[in-house]
């Protein structure tokens, strides 16, 4: 929600007002000239009108605080990890559909502390263009593969990636059948020989594509995950992935730390 909605609003709510004081004008005429019966009500419905307003109002004020609450922590997450390394390419745009910078930082921290082997990511983008741009400027030896199901996004990331550590796989989605229910999710055929995933980052697939997109990530990735492995999920803000965490950690005995970004991450681990 923007300001340009706020003001238009507040226009509105004058607006509202201007409207109800004639209201009232011509309600109190209608009595004085033995229409009885009408201004209780009249009265009674404007009110309900402004109750209404000032509810949404109050909303909308509540969102535009949070939202600065969260421009304020993307630069200071874009400045963090400038901090950390060097990248020698632009990022792409970020946020909206891509990911937000905070939950970059909370994938940079854990690179850092983990140092993991192996990295692979469910949904490419501007994360995939971070790991990779990080992997190399601490010359990793590291693995890193991040899975698309849009061959245009995987090939507009994978132009991002330099490192070659780092490998973008187009994975359109397929059909699965899981806990006796159909699942779409990324062919993982070319995950074939990949074991021991360290860090396993799940940013896709789009919430439209199904109801609980990312629950088959841990039933199908579970068994190539290593000892130590940590699961980063973004968007869990929304209530399908709260459902899926719920899932996974009664399915596999998961603990989880809820983090406060744009969208929401929570971090999985045995
Ligand atoms: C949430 S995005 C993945 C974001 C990625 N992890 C990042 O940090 O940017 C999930 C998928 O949306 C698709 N996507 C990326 N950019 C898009 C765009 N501008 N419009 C529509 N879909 C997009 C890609 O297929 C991507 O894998």
């Amino acid at each position: 929600m923007n300001k340009q909605k706020i003001y238009t609003t507040f226009s509105f709510f004058k607006g509202a007002a201007a409207l109800s004081a004639l209201c009232v004008l011509a309600l109190l005429l209608m009595e004085s000239l033995g229409y009885p019966g009408f201004l209780l009500p009249g009265l009674a419905l404007i009110s309900l009108g402004f109750v209404v307003l000032g509810f949404r109002i109050v909303q909308l004020i509540y969102k535009l605080q949070l939202d600065r609450v969260h421009d304020t922590n993307q630069v200071e997450s874009m400045q963090w990890i400038y901090q950390q390394f060097q990248p020698k390419v632009a990022f792409p745009p970020m946020r909206v559909i891509a990911g937000s910078p905070d939950f970059f930082k909370v994938i940079v921290e854990h690179c850092i502390q983990l140092q993991p082997k192996v990295i692979v990511e469910a949904g490419s983008g501007v994360s995939s263009v971070v790991i990779s741009e990080w992997l190399r400027s601490v010359n990793s030896e590291a693995r890193h593969y991040a899975l698309d199901h849009l061959e245009k996004y995987a090939r507009e990331t994978a132009r991002k990636v330099e490192n070659l550590n780092s490998e973008v796989l187009f994975a359109p989605l397929k059909s699965y059948s899981l806990n006796g229910s159909d699942w779409k999710w990324y062919d993982i055929s070319g995950l074939a020989n990949v074991e021991d995933i360290d860090l396993l980052i799940i940013d896709g697939p789009p919430e439209d594509i199904q109801k609980e997109a990312r629950f088959p990530a841990l039933p199908l990735l579970l068994e190539k995950l290593s000892d130590k492995a940590v699961i980063i999920l973004d968007d869990t803000n929304r209530p399908d992935e709260q459902a899926t965490i719920q899932k996974w950690k009664a399915a596999y005995n998961l603990k989880e730390q809820y983090l406060f970004t744009e969208k929401g991450t929570t971090i999985l681990y045995r």
